[in-house]
Protein backbone atom coordinates (compact mmCIF):
# COMPACT_ATOMS: atom_id res chain seq x y z
CA UNK A 1 0.00 0.00 0.00
CA UNK A 2 1.20 3.31 -0.77
CA UNK A 3 2.11 5.60 2.29
CA UNK A 4 0.68 9.07 2.03
CA UNK A 5 2.41 10.91 3.99
CA UNK A 6 6.14 9.26 2.49
CA UNK A 7 5.46 10.49 -1.12
CA UNK A 8 9.35 11.16 -2.59
CA UNK A 9 8.91 15.40 -2.80
CA UNK A 10 11.17 15.09 -6.15
CA UNK A 11 10.40 12.85 -8.76
CA UNK A 12 11.90 12.28 -12.00
CA UNK A 13 11.04 10.18 -15.06
CA UNK A 14 12.86 8.96 -18.12
CA UNK A 15 9.91 8.10 -20.78
CA UNK A 16 11.63 5.54 -22.74
CA UNK A 17 9.84 3.17 -25.01
CA UNK A 18 7.61 5.57 -27.25
CA UNK A 19 9.73 3.71 -30.64
CA UNK A 20 9.15 0.47 -29.19
CA UNK A 21 5.44 0.71 -28.45
CA UNK A 22 4.48 2.24 -32.29
CA UNK A 23 6.89 -0.20 -33.46
CA UNK A 24 5.04 -3.07 -32.04
CA UNK A 25 2.07 -1.68 -33.15
CA UNK A 26 3.54 -1.18 -37.14
CA UNK A 27 3.49 2.54 -36.57
CA UNK A 28 5.42 5.45 -37.21
CA UNK A 29 7.37 6.31 -34.11
CA UNK A 30 6.28 10.24 -33.91
CA UNK A 31 2.82 8.30 -32.78
CA UNK A 32 4.58 6.26 -29.97
CA UNK A 33 5.61 10.12 -28.84
CA UNK A 34 2.13 11.03 -29.11
CA UNK A 35 0.52 8.56 -27.31
CA UNK A 36 3.36 9.45 -24.56
CA UNK A 37 2.51 12.93 -24.68
CA UNK A 38 -1.15 11.47 -23.68
CA UNK A 39 0.79 9.45 -20.47
CA UNK A 40 2.55 12.62 -19.52
CA UNK A 41 -0.76 14.18 -18.97
CA UNK A 42 -1.79 12.09 -16.84
CA UNK A 43 0.58 11.43 -14.89
CA UNK A 44 1.63 15.46 -13.94
CA UNK A 45 -2.04 15.21 -13.01
CA UNK A 46 -1.52 12.31 -10.84
CA UNK A 47 1.95 14.04 -9.61
CA UNK A 48 0.06 16.83 -8.07
CA UNK A 49 -2.99 14.74 -6.59
CA UNK A 50 -0.30 12.22 -4.60
CA UNK A 51 1.45 15.71 -3.16
CA UNK A 52 4.86 15.48 -5.52
CA UNK A 53 6.24 18.48 -4.91
CA UNK A 54 8.91 18.41 -7.86
CA UNK A 55 8.06 16.52 -11.23
CA UNK A 56 11.36 16.51 -14.11
CA UNK A 57 10.93 14.74 -16.94
CA UNK A 58 12.81 14.12 -19.90
CA UNK A 59 11.58 15.41 -23.26
CA UNK A 60 14.19 15.56 -25.15
CA UNK A 61 18.06 15.02 -24.92
CA UNK A 62 21.30 16.38 -26.45
CA UNK A 63 21.81 13.63 -28.07
CA UNK A 64 18.00 13.19 -29.59
CA UNK A 65 19.44 15.51 -32.07
CA UNK A 66 21.07 12.37 -34.08
CA UNK A 67 17.57 10.85 -34.91
CA UNK A 68 15.91 11.78 -38.02
CA UNK A 69 14.98 15.12 -38.79
CA UNK A 70 10.93 13.81 -39.20
CA UNK A 71 11.21 12.54 -35.31
CA UNK A 72 13.47 15.34 -33.91
CA UNK A 73 10.95 17.79 -35.56
CA UNK A 74 8.02 15.35 -34.38
CA UNK A 75 9.10 15.81 -31.53
CA UNK A 76 8.85 19.94 -31.18
CA UNK A 77 5.29 19.88 -32.91
CA UNK A 78 4.21 17.58 -30.01
CA UNK A 79 5.82 20.35 -27.57
CA UNK A 80 3.73 22.90 -28.88
CA UNK A 81 0.40 20.68 -29.36
CA UNK A 82 0.84 19.92 -25.75
CA UNK A 83 1.46 23.60 -24.93
CA UNK A 84 -1.69 24.60 -26.66
CA UNK A 85 -3.75 21.90 -24.97
CA UNK A 86 -2.62 21.49 -21.55
CA UNK A 87 -1.58 25.07 -20.28
CA UNK A 88 -4.97 25.90 -18.73
CA UNK A 89 -5.07 23.16 -17.51
CA UNK A 90 -1.57 23.50 -15.66
CA UNK A 91 -2.22 26.73 -14.95
CA UNK A 92 -5.66 26.41 -12.81
CA UNK A 93 -3.96 23.30 -11.15
CA UNK A 94 -1.41 25.81 -10.33
CA UNK A 95 1.84 24.02 -11.40
CA UNK A 96 4.88 25.70 -12.40
CA UNK A 97 6.46 24.96 -15.59
CA UNK A 98 10.30 25.71 -16.02
CA UNK A 99 12.59 24.02 -18.53
CA UNK A 100 15.82 22.81 -18.38
CA UNK A 101 18.32 22.50 -20.85
CA UNK A 102 19.06 24.89 -23.89
CA UNK A 103 16.08 25.18 -25.14
CA UNK A 104 17.67 28.44 -27.35
CA UNK A 105 18.19 25.71 -30.16
CA UNK A 106 14.81 24.15 -30.80
CA UNK A 107 12.71 25.43 -33.42
CA UNK A 108 10.91 28.40 -32.71
CA UNK A 109 7.51 28.13 -32.49
CA UNK A 110 8.46 25.62 -29.84
CA UNK A 111 10.37 28.16 -28.30
CA UNK A 112 7.57 30.77 -28.61
CA UNK A 113 5.20 27.56 -26.74
CA UNK A 114 7.72 27.42 -24.00
CA UNK A 115 7.91 31.04 -23.22
CA UNK A 116 4.40 31.15 -23.17
CA UNK A 117 4.35 28.09 -20.34
CA UNK A 118 6.75 29.63 -17.81
CA UNK A 119 5.26 33.26 -18.44
CA UNK A 120 1.86 32.18 -18.09
CA UNK A 121 3.05 29.97 -14.83
CA UNK A 122 5.63 31.76 -13.79
CA UNK A 123 3.68 33.20 -10.23
CA UNK A 124 2.08 29.95 -9.65
CA UNK A 125 2.90 28.14 -6.04
CA UNK A 126 2.25 24.41 -6.74
CA UNK A 127 3.81 21.61 -8.54
CA UNK A 128 7.18 22.41 -9.86
CA UNK A 129 7.21 20.85 -13.64
CA UNK A 130 10.47 20.76 -15.34
CA UNK A 131 10.70 19.55 -18.81
CA UNK A 132 14.11 18.52 -20.06
CA UNK A 133 14.43 19.82 -23.33
CA UNK A 134 17.80 19.60 -25.16
CA UNK A 135 19.24 19.01 -21.69
CA UNK A 136 22.24 16.58 -20.98
CA UNK A 137 23.71 15.98 -17.89
CA UNK A 138 27.02 16.67 -18.60
CA UNK A 139 26.62 20.05 -20.81
CA UNK A 140 24.96 21.20 -17.72
CA UNK A 141 28.26 20.97 -15.58
CA UNK A 142 30.29 22.20 -17.82
CA UNK A 143 27.93 25.37 -18.36
CA UNK A 144 27.88 25.14 -14.36
CA UNK A 145 31.24 25.53 -14.49
CA UNK A 146 31.49 28.51 -17.41
CA UNK A 147 29.14 30.34 -15.75
CA UNK A 148 30.98 30.21 -12.12
CA UNK A 149 34.77 30.92 -13.85
CA UNK A 150 32.83 33.74 -15.87
CA UNK A 151 31.75 35.22 -11.98
CA UNK A 152 35.19 34.92 -10.68
CA UNK A 153 34.29 32.24 -8.26
CA UNK A 154 37.24 31.32 -6.35
CA UNK A 155 36.45 28.57 -3.97
CA UNK A 156 33.48 26.07 -5.42
CA UNK A 157 31.53 24.25 -2.66
CA UNK A 158 28.83 21.66 -3.30
CA UNK A 159 26.26 24.50 -2.82
CA UNK A 160 27.19 26.70 -4.72
CA UNK A 161 28.03 24.47 -7.60
CA UNK A 162 24.45 23.26 -7.21
CA UNK A 163 22.80 26.69 -7.16
CA UNK A 164 24.77 27.02 -11.03
CA UNK A 165 22.65 24.07 -12.62
CA UNK A 166 19.55 24.09 -14.32
CA UNK A 167 17.93 22.90 -11.05
CA UNK A 168 19.07 25.29 -8.55
CA UNK A 169 16.23 25.80 -5.87
CA UNK A 170 15.18 22.29 -6.57
CA UNK A 171 16.35 19.50 -4.11
CA UNK A 172 17.85 16.59 -5.52
CA UNK A 173 15.26 14.06 -7.16
CA UNK A 174 14.03 11.33 -4.16
CA UNK A 175 13.14 8.57 -7.21
CA UNK A 176 14.05 8.28 -10.95
CA UNK A 177 11.48 6.30 -12.83
CA UNK A 178 12.57 4.49 -15.94
CA UNK A 179 10.04 3.15 -18.19
CA UNK A 180 11.18 0.91 -20.89
CA UNK A 181 13.15 -1.54 -19.27
CA UNK A 182 16.72 -0.53 -20.18
CA UNK A 183 19.45 0.39 -16.48
CA UNK A 184 20.87 3.87 -17.31
CA UNK A 185 20.39 6.92 -16.82
CA UNK A 186 21.64 8.60 -19.70
CA UNK A 187 23.05 11.47 -19.27
CA UNK A 188 19.88 12.86 -17.22
CA UNK A 189 20.08 14.70 -14.22
CA UNK A 190 24.43 13.69 -13.43
CA UNK A 191 25.16 15.36 -10.42
CA UNK A 192 21.84 15.60 -9.06
CA UNK A 193 21.07 11.67 -9.14
CA UNK A 194 23.85 11.15 -6.60
CA UNK A 195 21.29 9.70 -3.61
CA UNK A 196 18.55 9.05 -5.92
CA UNK A 197 16.72 6.01 -5.59
CA UNK A 198 15.93 4.56 -9.35
CA UNK A 199 13.41 2.54 -10.71
CA UNK A 200 13.07 0.40 -14.07
CA UNK A 201 9.37 -0.65 -15.58
CA UNK A 202 9.66 -2.89 -18.26
CA UNK A 203 6.20 -0.87 -19.36
CA UNK A 204 6.73 1.60 -22.53
CA UNK A 205 5.95 5.26 -21.55
CA UNK A 206 2.77 5.54 -23.00
CA UNK A 207 1.28 2.47 -21.30
CA UNK A 208 2.78 4.31 -18.22
CA UNK A 209 -0.56 4.74 -16.03
CA UNK A 210 -1.05 6.49 -12.39
CA UNK A 211 -1.33 3.11 -10.86
CA UNK A 212 1.85 2.06 -12.07
CA UNK A 213 3.45 5.56 -11.27
CA UNK A 214 1.62 4.71 -7.63
CA UNK A 215 3.76 1.16 -7.61
CA UNK A 216 6.53 2.35 -8.77
CA UNK A 217 6.26 4.95 -5.06
CA UNK A 218 5.45 1.74 -3.31
CA UNK A 219 9.18 0.21 -4.44
CA UNK A 220 10.46 3.16 -3.53
CA UNK A 221 9.11 3.70 0.13
CA UNK A 222 10.09 0.17 0.84
CA UNK A 223 14.18 1.34 -0.14
CA UNK A 224 16.08 1.92 2.45
CA UNK A 225 18.00 4.76 2.27
CA UNK A 226 21.32 5.33 3.95
CA UNK A 227 23.11 8.26 2.29
CA UNK A 228 26.33 6.98 3.02
CA UNK A 229 25.33 6.23 6.58
CA UNK A 230 24.56 2.90 8.29
C1 LIG B 1 12.13 8.16 -25.50
O1 LIG B 1 11.56 7.06 -26.18
C2 LIG B 1 11.28 9.34 -25.62
C3 LIG B 1 11.64 10.52 -26.19
C4 LIG B 1 12.98 10.75 -26.76
C5 LIG B 1 10.68 11.64 -26.33
C6 LIG B 1 9.79 11.88 -25.16
C7 LIG B 1 8.65 12.70 -25.60
C8 LIG B 1 7.37 12.58 -25.13
C9 LIG B 1 6.97 11.68 -24.04
C10 LIG B 1 6.24 13.32 -25.74
C11 LIG B 1 6.46 14.75 -25.98
C12 LIG B 1 6.11 15.58 -24.84
C13 LIG B 1 6.65 16.79 -24.69
C14 LIG B 1 6.26 17.63 -23.52
C15 LIG B 1 7.64 17.29 -25.67
P1 LIG B 1 12.33 6.43 -27.40
O2 LIG B 1 11.90 7.14 -28.64
O3 LIG B 1 13.81 6.44 -27.15
O4 LIG B 1 11.78 4.97 -27.40
P2 LIG B 1 12.54 3.64 -27.85
O5 LIG B 1 13.64 3.43 -26.86
O6 LIG B 1 11.48 2.61 -27.75
O7 LIG B 1 13.01 3.86 -29.25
Amino acid sequence: MLDKERIPKHVAIIMDGNGRWAKKRGQIRVKGHNEGMKALREIVKHSDILGVKYLTVYAFSTENWKRPVEEVTGIFKLLVKYVASELDELNKNNVQVHIIGDWSKVPEDAQESIKKAINTTANNTGLVFNIAINYGGRAEIIRACNNLIAEGIENITEEKFAEALYTANCPDPDLIIRTGGEYRLSNFLTWQSAYSELVVVDTYWPDFTPAEYEKAIEIFQGRNRRFGGL
